[in-house]
């Protein structure tokens, strides 16, 4: 078994991210320093525990750590008040106590759901990252942001709480099918697209061998992925700044979302490869950066077969001053004004606030035309 460690260096909340395969086999060995006592408690979805679960228990029970667990229902429904509230209470039923481990198995959603319950749960408890979707590993595994939806929106109720330990085996990833590889795939390519060059090069020319399933390829594109967001997590952990750059793509993803019900239509990681060429065309428009830089970004996720413009989502989408609107509705206006992280090239994104919403409608009125020249949504 080859893993390779990212650590995360947060002083006392510093931990670290195991990445490689057979992780989750041998879980206990890599758990088994963090307990006070042989237990541990595990969160996961009932899809996702039906093809790991025994594996986690046997790698747990060899080194003699019992496990009880519960699965909740798969999807982005889960995330809320009521299925929170079954886990918490489930969690005290357990006699989950101060000193114990939560095991988070899943995508985001149980590693946001987990972490939340691990965090409020008798004040503060650790929990173990285990994340089993590909935008889980390098993304909402690593950074400690927890919580869940509010009728309000999406993750506005919440905490920073730091897992103890992130297990991303990579071997879990062969068992996703493959939209939501590519869709955790367009996460990957943020990396690259906001702050390293070279990366995305480097994916322009083994992404397809990554996406057919090139194990030493993943663990590297994983590994990277995990290096830059703990780079900016240690330097922002609680997004004063830094931190935000993480959202590139992510002001247009919300508003498509949105628009399509957060539904099938679009993933969120389909909606940030999208929101990523949108805003470097944003960034071509507002003379940041040359007009090859969007084509360059389009002509990547193109090569990979994923979704790269509005065209590519199926059905009725609001016309440009209606995704305005719901641009406006994101949790990243502050004071009214619109923040985009805009780029000058591949690999330099920056903050920028006040953007003109002028150049932002004008940007998805040619997309929507576009849409309506080309609609390979049909
Ligand atoms: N997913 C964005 C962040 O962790 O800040």
């Amino acid at each position: 078994m080859t893993t390779t460690t990212v650590h995360v260096p947060l002083g006392e909340r510093a931990y670290d991210v195991r990445i490689g395969q057979g992780l989750l086999a041998n879980a206990g060995a890599e758990i088994a320093p963090l307990l006070a006592r042989p237990r541990v408690a595990v969160l996961t979805d009932e899809t996702v525990a039906g093809v790991h679960l025994e594996t986690l228990r046997q790698g747990l029970e060899a080194q003699g750590i019992a496990m009880t667990a519960l699965a909740l229902p798969p999807g982005e429904a889960t995330k809320g008040w009521p299925e929170f509230t079954r886990a918490v209470e489930w969690l005290l039923a357990e006699k989950v106590e101060r000193r114990d481990i939560v095991i988070a198995l899943g995508g985001g959603v149980i590693g946001d759901l987990a972490g939340f319950a691990a965090a409020v749960l008798r004040r503060g408890v650790r929990f173990v990252q285990i994340p089993t979707s590909l935008l889980a590993q390098v993304d909402s595994s690593v950074g400690g942001k927890t919580g869940i939806n509010s009728k309000h929106g999406k993750n506005l109720i919440g905490a920073f709480h730091q897992p103890a330990l992130v297990l991303a085996d990579i071997g879990v990833l062969d068992s996703l099918p493959p939209r939501d590889f590519l869709a955790g795939y367009g996460e990957v390519v943020k990396y690259g697209l906001l702050g390293d060059a070279e990366f995305f090069e480097w994916l322009e020319e083994n992404g397809p061998g990554l996406a057919a399933g090139d194990h030493a390829l993943r663990t590297r594109a994983v590994r990277r992925s995990v290096e830059m967001k703990a780079e900016i997590v240690v330097r922002d952990e609680t997004e004063q700044g830094d931190r935000a750059l993480l959202n590139l793509g992510h002001t247009f993803c919300h508003a498509l979302e949105a628009a399509t019900g957060y539904s099938d239509r679009l993933l969120h990681g389909e909606g940030v490869a999208i929101g990523c060429a949108l805003a470097f065309e944003l960034s071509s428009r507002l003379g940041l950066c040359s007009q090859e830089e969007p084509s360059r970004v389009r002509a990547h996720l193109r090569a990979m077969g994923m979704k790269t413009d509005l065209a590519d989502i199926p059905g009725d989408l609001p016309d440009a001053d209606g995704l305005l609107t719901l641009m406006a509705q994101d949790k990243k206006v502050i004071d009214g004004r619109l923040r985009f992280i805009l780029a000058r090239g591949i690999g330099e994104a920056f903050v920028a606030d006040n953007v003109d919403p002028g150049t932002v409608r004008q940007v998805l009125a040619d997309a929507l035309a576009a849409r309506g020249l080309i609609d390979r949504s049909q």
